[in-house]
């Protein structure tokens, strides 16, 4: 254990290349959500000479596993903005904190043990070997066992059909939120204009007082309406992928499975 850490801050020393892969909510669900491996990371501030020291504990570590296709050393810079937003996705309120990912778990959950190299390291190397797959089985959660199940009688054509069908659904759910979006700010852009307008006709108290502020009040009941749906699109949107982001990965490991058996035949 010391050994293989000790060859992880000797790449640093000697210059090598560190790698721990720097995450953004941009590309978090990609890389960590729908990927196959586990995920170790750090949400740190730069700016903080203790937490700046526990990044570099996190490169080592990286480099460690640079090529190790079972584990993914990530790390959050929370002072950029893409860290910010994975900070208030994660609830990570004072960082340095540590997070891992287990697929196909579908949530994110919170490493509790210290912030040692020594702890942080044998963590890493648990967390790697508890990858669970349907050649192992026994490495799987009773929970993921029983949903990976369902899918063991399933050919790859069937497989690979029903992971095209829920990743279209889910597009087709983000395409409407996106949609919806644009609507809210178009809208609330003639809200604003039909405010100022309001605001003069009524410092010239103007006749047609009544009538504008009635057109005004409809458009901001239109605004309110289309908050709300945006709300309910945005609600609809995270449901689905909570249920559908773990069945993907488990149709996919399914489908990666039989094709492999396949081919030994
Ligand atoms: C830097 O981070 C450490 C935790 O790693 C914290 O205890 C300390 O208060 C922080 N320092 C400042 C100046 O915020
Ligand atoms: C990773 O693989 C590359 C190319 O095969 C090699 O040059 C490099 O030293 C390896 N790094 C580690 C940390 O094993
Ligand atoms: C962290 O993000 C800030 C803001 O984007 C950037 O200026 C800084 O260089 C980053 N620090 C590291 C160590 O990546």
């Amino acid at each position: 254990m010391r050994r293989w850490l000790a060859a992880g801050w000797l790449y640093l020393a000697i210059g090598a290349q560190a790698e721990s892969t720097i995450l953004t909510d941009a590309d978090f669900d990609d890389l960590v959500i729908r990927s196959e491996r586990p995920s170790l990371l750090l949400f740190y501030n730069p700016l903080n000479a203790s937490q700046l020291e526990l990044q570099r504990v996190w490169e080592a570590l990286g480099a460690q596993f640079a090529n190790h296709t079972e584990l993914l050393v990530g790390e959050v810079n929370v002072t950029s903005e893409g860290g910010r937003a994975l900070c208030r996705r994660f609830r990570v309120k004072s960082p340095p904190k540590v997070r891992y990912f287990h697929p196909p778990d579908e949530t994110v959950r919170r490493y509790k043990g210290a912030l040692q190299p020594e702890a942080i390291g044998n963590f890493a190397k648990k967390l790697m070997r508890r990858k669970c797959s349907l050649s192992r089985l026994r490495k799987c959660t009773r929970r993921q066992q029983t949903a990976m199940r369902e899918y063991m009688d399933l050919s790859v054509e069937e497989l690979e059909a029903e992971a095209a069908a829920m990743e279209e659904e889910l597009a087709a759910s983000e395409a409407a939120r996106l949609a919806l979006e644009e609507e809210v700010e178009r809208k609330f852009d003639e809200a604003a204009r039909s405010a100022l307008h309001l605001e003069a006709v009524e410092a010239a108290e103007g006749e047609e007082l009544e009538s504008v502020r009635q057109a005004h009040e409809a458009l901001m009941a239109e605004v309110e309406k289309r908050f709300r749906s945006l709300d309910e699109a945005q609600r609809e949107e995270r449901s689905l992928r909570e249920e559908y982001v773990p069945h993907l990965q488990l149709v996919k490991m399914a489908a990666r499975h039989r094709a492999s058996l396949k081919e030994e035949l």
